[in-house]
């Protein structure tokens, strides 16, 4: 899951500026590239009023040590942010959570809601309201609460979190809230399973409703990041009950990253490119061959158990964690780890 590129829309206010910084903060700590965006456009900022927002804002990071790149297009800034973090291939989008609100999305939908819903990518909402400033000494965040239900959109939630806390270097609580408890604990133990060895993970199981209790549980143990997975942000349920993605966004005492758990198929890879892939329930590190032919790996890093992501620049399988890489075979051809990728069947 490497956050190799990252994407920050901002009009200059005080609530994008915090996003920014967490944003650069966030960069520096996963060594990503950073992309400063803004909108122009007819009832919006004037081209130039743009470029001085994002010379400002390019300013503010640099001060922070880190070097971003802007963009400016016309457009919806919702547009304008998920259409940059498509062209530029994004892992990442950072948003303020200003607009998340109940009302602000019955009445119009916020902007941060709609760069969830249309993202292509993960998306980092950043509670801008939070007494905690992106001027606060490492660490970035403590420990990170993810939430399951024991679905495989969850369990790929959870897997994001694990991989998270490995390149941050903080534990991991998964809180199950459902009101039986036997299976509670059997998706507790199964979520366990997919842990990088070394990663602290702690298991929690309340009751209630999900988006209350998740909020409830942070706030109670200073969890100050919650992982969600994606699914239930977009149709007619979210109008109609909200989703507890948007919910946990809307009403979270801290950062939430909304991470994208739809799977690909072998067949969404293009001939001579990888990918991680579904096949039958099972997560698979696939590289396809001009021919055709396909090579089927196990994605967990032999160093400690993280997930490889493919890098198509290199062609090459990359460890977010600690910065194994694998060719497109998956032979190690640098540490730490020493073993090759398994291979698998499919
Ligand atoms: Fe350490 Fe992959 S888990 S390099």
């Amino acid at each position: 899951m490497g956050y190799r590129t990252i994407v920050v829309g901002t009009d200059g206010s005080e609530t994008a500026t915090r996003a920014l910084r967490t944003a650069a903060r966030f960069a520096k700590k996963v060594d990503g590239q950073l992309i400063l965006v803004s909108a122009s456009g007819p009832i919006g900022f004037t081209d130039r009023e743009a470029d001085a927002v994002l010379a400002a804002g390019a300013d503010a990071v640099r001060r922070d040590g880190v070097e971003a790149e802007t963009v400016r297009r016309e457009g919806d800034p919702d547009d304008v942010i998920t259409g940059a973090a498509q062209q530029h291939e994004a892992d990442l989008i950072v948003v303020g959570n200003v607009g998340m609100d109940r009302a602000g999305r019955l009445r119009r939908g916020g902007v941060p809601e709609r760069v969830a819903i249309g993202a292509p990518s993960d998306v980092l909402v950043v509670n801008t309201a939070s007494p905690r400033t992106p001027d606060l000494p490492d660490p970035l965040y403590r420990r990170i609460l993810v939430g399951t239900d024991g679905s495989p959109t969850a369990q790929e939630a959870a897997r994001k979190a694990f991989d998270l806390g490995m390149m941050l270097g903080i534990g991991v609580t998964v809180c199950y809230v459902a009101g039986d408890r036997l299976l509670g604990a059997i998706a507790l133990e199964e979520a366990k399973k997919g842990k990088p060895r070394g990663l602290g993970v702690h298991t929690r199981l309340v009751e209630g409703e999900p988006a209350e209790q998740i909020t409830a549980l942070a706030e109670q143990e200073e969890l100050d990041l919650i992982v969600v997975g994606n699914k239930g942000l977009a149709g007619a349920r979210r109008v109609l009950l909200g989703s507890v993605p948007s919910e946990v966004a809307a009403r979270a005492p801290t950062d939430v990253l909304i991470a994208k758990t739809v799977d690909r198929t072998v067949d969404d890879l293009a001939p001579g490119h990888g990918g991680i892939v579904a096949v039958d329930g099972r997560r698979l590190a696939v590289f396809k061959a001009d021919d055709g032919s396909l090579v089927v790996l196990n994605p967990r890093c032999q160093h400690m158990g993280c997930t490889v992501d493919w890098n198509d620049a290199e062609r090459t399988w990359d460890c977010p964690c600690h910065g194994s890489r694998y060719r497109h075979d998956g032979t190690v051809f640098q540490g730490p780890a020493k073993k090759d990728l398994d291979p698998e069947r499919i």
